[in-house]
Parts: structure tokens; C-alpha cells; sequence
């Protein structure tokens, strides 16, 4: 009994150390796509975000192709402009570290430093902005705005 509950315990450690070597390696390959599904309880479809095409196809609002550091900044919120393939970057939530999003009533009178804070604020900040102002520019409605065209429904 005594070994079979060891057994587990070495067998969890060993998984745990599995997941974390995948999570250092995660940092530093970009990947083309990404399940967006920072680690709290979500409320909609999961987004999936196609780096990829985002990075390689697409181009902001003046027609220039989309760079690193239109959506990775540094701690400061400076964009990393000479990020490139290979280094390693961190995922939104570890600053964007509050879960959800902060809208209406609660979000009134707070400062927008704190308001970006907030984990789905920092994503529709990036995401948004630049799908309406290419939409604008280029009067299409080939970047998505709506939310279900992100979030697929759940039901
Ligand atoms: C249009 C926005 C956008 C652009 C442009 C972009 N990225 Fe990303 N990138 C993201 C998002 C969003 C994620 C997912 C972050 C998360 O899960 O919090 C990501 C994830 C990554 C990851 C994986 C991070 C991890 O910890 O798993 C790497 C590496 C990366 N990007 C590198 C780059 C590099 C290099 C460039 C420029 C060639 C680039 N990205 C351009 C938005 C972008
Ligand atoms: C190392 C910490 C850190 C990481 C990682 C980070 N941010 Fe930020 N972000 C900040 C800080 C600090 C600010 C500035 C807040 C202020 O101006 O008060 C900011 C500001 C923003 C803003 C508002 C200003 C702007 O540029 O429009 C958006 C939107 C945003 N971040 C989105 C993202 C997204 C999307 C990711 C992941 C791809 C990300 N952030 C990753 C720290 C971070
Ligand atoms: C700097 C500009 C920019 C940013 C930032 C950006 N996008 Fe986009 N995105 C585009 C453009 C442009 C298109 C439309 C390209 C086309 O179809 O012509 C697009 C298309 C899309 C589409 C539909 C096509 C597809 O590839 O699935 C989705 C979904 C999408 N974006 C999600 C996101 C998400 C999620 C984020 C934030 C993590 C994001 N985008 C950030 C420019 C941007
Ligand atoms: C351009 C794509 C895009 C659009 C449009 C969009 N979202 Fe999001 N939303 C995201 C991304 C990306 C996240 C971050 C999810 C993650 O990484 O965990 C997010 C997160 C959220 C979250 C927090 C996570 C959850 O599931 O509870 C809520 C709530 C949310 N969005 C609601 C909405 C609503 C409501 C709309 C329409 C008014 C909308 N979103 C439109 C991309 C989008």
C-alpha cells in the first residue's frame, strides 16, 4: 500500500517536470497557432489565434507587414521591436495577470493602467484596435470585430 502511494507521487513528480520543461521550451518557439486559453475559468469559445498568418500574410492599417512588437512589448509596455524567432517571450497573462475582463460599472473611474491590467482588456486592447483600424482604412470587414467571430459559441 505504502509503495503503490509512492509510486504515485514519483509518477506525478515525473509528469509535473514533463509539463514544465514543455512550458520553458513553449517561451521561445512561434508557434502558428495559438489556443488562446490563459489559466483561468473562461466564459466563451476559446479564440484560436493564428500567429502564423498574423506575422507572415497579414499587414496593419498603413499596409506594412504586422511586426514582433505591435503586440510583445517589455515590461514598461515598450514594444520589443528587435524580437525575432528563437528568443523567448512571455505570455500576456504573466503581466495582463488579472483574469476576465473589467467592463461597464467596474471599470468606471478606474484608471486605464489598471483597466489594461486586466487579462481580456490587454487581448481586445491588441486584437481590436488593429482589426478596426485596418477595417477602416481599407473598408473591409475581413478582421474581426465581433465577438463570435473570435469566440466560436459554446452551445
Ligand atoms: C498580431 C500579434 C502578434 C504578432 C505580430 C506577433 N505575436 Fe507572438 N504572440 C502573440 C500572442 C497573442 C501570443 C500568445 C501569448 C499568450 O498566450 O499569452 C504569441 C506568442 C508568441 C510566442 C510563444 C510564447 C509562449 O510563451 O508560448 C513566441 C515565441 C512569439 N509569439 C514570438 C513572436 C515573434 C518573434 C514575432 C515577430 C516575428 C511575433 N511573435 C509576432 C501575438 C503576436
Ligand atoms: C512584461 C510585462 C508585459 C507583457 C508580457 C505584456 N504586457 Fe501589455 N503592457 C504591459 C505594461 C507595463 C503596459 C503599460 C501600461 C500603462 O501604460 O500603464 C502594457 C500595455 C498594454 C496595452 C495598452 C497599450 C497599448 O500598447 O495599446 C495593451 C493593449 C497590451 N499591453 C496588450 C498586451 C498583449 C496582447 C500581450 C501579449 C502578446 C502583452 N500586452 C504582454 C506589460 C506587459
Ligand atoms: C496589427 C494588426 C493586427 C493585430 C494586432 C491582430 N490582428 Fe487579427 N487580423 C489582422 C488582419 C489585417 C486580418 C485580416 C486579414 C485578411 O483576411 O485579409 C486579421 C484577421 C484575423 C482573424 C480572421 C482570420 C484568421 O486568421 O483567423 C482572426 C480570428 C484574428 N485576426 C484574430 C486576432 C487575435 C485573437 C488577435 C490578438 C491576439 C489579433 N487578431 C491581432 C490584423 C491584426
Ligand atoms: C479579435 C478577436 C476577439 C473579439 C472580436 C472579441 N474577443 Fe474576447 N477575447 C479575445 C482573446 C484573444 C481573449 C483572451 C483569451 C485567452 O487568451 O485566454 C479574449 C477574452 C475574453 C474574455 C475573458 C475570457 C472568458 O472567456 O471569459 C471575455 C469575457 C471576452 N473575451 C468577451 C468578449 C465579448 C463579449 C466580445 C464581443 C463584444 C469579444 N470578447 C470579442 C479575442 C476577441
Amino acid at each position: 500500500m505504502k509503495n503503490a502511494k509512492l509510486w504515485t507521487v514519483m509518477a506525478a513528480v515525473g509528469v509535473a517536470t514533463m509539463f514544465l520543461a514543455a512550458g520553458l521550451n513553449a517561451g521561445t518557439t512561434m508557434p502558428d497557432t495559438v489556443k488562446m486559453e490563459a489559466d483561468y475559468e473562461h466564459t466563451k469559445g476559446i479564440v484560436e489565434f493564428t500567429h502564423h498568418k498574423h506575422t507572415s500574410e497579414y499587414k496593419n492599417a498603413k499596409g506594412e507587414a504586422i511586426t514582433c512588437g505591435e503586440c510583445h512589448h517589455d515590461d514598461k509596455g515598450k514594444p520589443l521591436a528587435d524580437l525575432k524567432e528563437g528568443d523567448n517571450v512571455q505570455k500576456c497573462f504573466e503581466c495582463h495577470n488579472k483574469p476576465g475582463e473589467l467592463k461597464g460599472k467596474d471599470a468606471q473611474g478606474k484608471p486605464d493602467s489598471e483597466v489594461i491590467m486586466y487579462h481580456a482588456n490587454a487581448l481586445h486592447g491588441n486584437c481590436i484596435d488593429c482589426h478596426k483600424d485596418y477595417n477602416k482604412a481599407n473598408k473591409t470587414k475581413a478582421a474581426p470585430q465581433t465577438c463570435t467571430k473570435c469566440h466560436p459559441k459554446t452551445k
